[in-house]
């Protein structure tokens, strides 16, 4: 039988205590260290804890930073408005992101879940480490289009923040690092490892219907070479055959690698929470996931550095009957982690 347990971040770190740099008397803040709930199965974790130990009023003040306007140039656009916990944080109504003043990107908003896990972020690897990515949507002019001494300054200028950031951290200070540190602190805490798939494997007493079973193995055959583990990402980057959209043409990988090998190529992605984070691909191109089985069955087109895997066979992609892919699909709703979508200590209200 499998046990979970508890990843104490606390084993290596002891609780701290602060004082209030702000007010004139000396008042001693409790800041307990935060501890995650991880599975055993799960793979060990990437993200340096000991550079960051995330801590209640760093969580906290995290949480109001990912819901605050103020990081952006119109005070309208938050992390969140792209990233909504419902949908696994991602911007469901919108194929491409929308950021400042209805500027487009081209890129469909990612989830943000277990990403302690995880080598690199966004579509293309652009980002190696989860403490620096958000310089990216935050100086972006399709997103967040604002300067970090334009957001301090806002925070010092702020009733609130000052002292959430003395609470927060040794230093107290109000700074760019402290502000991407508790960002961070926030997004650590989102683990989702609470679907059906995860119930069973935890021999919490869920099983697999007979369609999901059948699923399961068809997926272990056809698409775990990519979606590999129990985070379904390998977490490279490969080409899956999607036709070239002229409009953007987003040539993924190659645009941070700078090598022809790349080309086309974008980070396989995690397929927990699954059904609910549509529209899928890194351009939001499919709507269901229907249309995403029907592309690799028989959309898939040759673009440079299609991957090998796709080209075993006469037929191009992987050859799927309609009574495969729906139960594909069925195995993959098992992916749903309603816990962790209604999971209070990430809601903005
Ligand atoms: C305008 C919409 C928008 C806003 C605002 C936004 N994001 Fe994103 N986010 C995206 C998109 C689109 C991607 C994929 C980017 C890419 O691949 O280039 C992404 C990717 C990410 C990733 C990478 C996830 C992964 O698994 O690789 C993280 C982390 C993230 N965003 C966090 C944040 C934080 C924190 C903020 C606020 C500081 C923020 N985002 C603001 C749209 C947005
Ligand atoms: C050779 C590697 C590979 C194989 C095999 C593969 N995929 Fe993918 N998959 C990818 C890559 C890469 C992407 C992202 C492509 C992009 O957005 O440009 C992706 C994207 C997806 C998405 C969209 C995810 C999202 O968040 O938008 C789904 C769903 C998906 N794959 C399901 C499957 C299923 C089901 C199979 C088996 C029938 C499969 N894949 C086989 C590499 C693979």
């Amino acid at each position: 039988m499998r046990l979970s347990f508890f990843l104490l971040l606390s084993l290596f770190l002891v609780s701290c205590s602060e004082e209030d740099v702000n007010s004139g008397y000396e008042a001693i803040v409790e800041n307990d260290t935060l501890s995650i709930e991880i599975p055993d199965y799960f793979p060990e974790v990437t993200y340096n804890f000991e550079a960051n130990p995330p801590t209640e009023k760093g969580f906290e003040l995290g949480k109001k930073l990912f819901y605050d306007g103020k990081l952006s140039s119109d005070g309208v656009v938050s992390c969140g408005f792209c990233h909504i916990q419902d949908f696994s944080f991602t911007h469901h109504t919108h194929i491409v992101s929308h950021g400042v003043n209805g500027a487009l990107g081209t890129r469909n908003a990612q989830p943000l879940q277990n990403m302690i896990f995880m080598n690199e972020f966004t579509w293309d690897g652009a980002a190696e480490s989860l403490d620096a990515q958000p310089i990216i949507p935050i100086t972006a002019e399709v997103e967040m289009n604002e300067s970090f001494s334009n957001i301090i300054d806002k925070l010092q200028a702020d009733e609130e923040y000052p002292q959430l950031f003395a609470e927060a951290f040794e230093n107290g200070e109000v700074n760019t690092d402290n502000m991407l540190k508790a960002i961070s602190q926030f997004l650590v805490m989102m683990v989702s490892a609470d679907s059906k798939y995860d119930k069973i494997l935890k021999n919490e007493g869920s099983q697999f219907t007979a369609e999901e079973e059948a699923g399961k193995v068809l997926f272990d055959q056809k698409c775990a070479t990519c979606h590999a583990g129990v985070l379904f990402t390998d977490q490279s980057c490969r080409n899956n055959g999607l036709p070239i959209d002229p409009e953007y043409d987003d040539e993924g990988r190659s645009r941070v690698t700078g090598l022809q090998a790349d080309k086309y190529k974008f980070k396989v992605p995690s397929l927990r929470n699954i059904q609910i984070t549509y529209p899928y691909m890194h351009d939001g191109r499919f709507q269901t996931l229907a249309q995403v089985l029907d592309h690799y069955d028989s959309g898939m087109v040759v673009t440079e550095n299609l991957d090998p895997v796709f080209q075993q066979n006469e037929n191009l992609g992987i050859s799927l009957t309609e009574d495969e892919k729906q139960k594909i699909i069925a195995f993959l709703e098992t992916l749903t982690d309603d816990n962790f979508l209604l999971d209070d200590r990430f809601a903005e209200f």
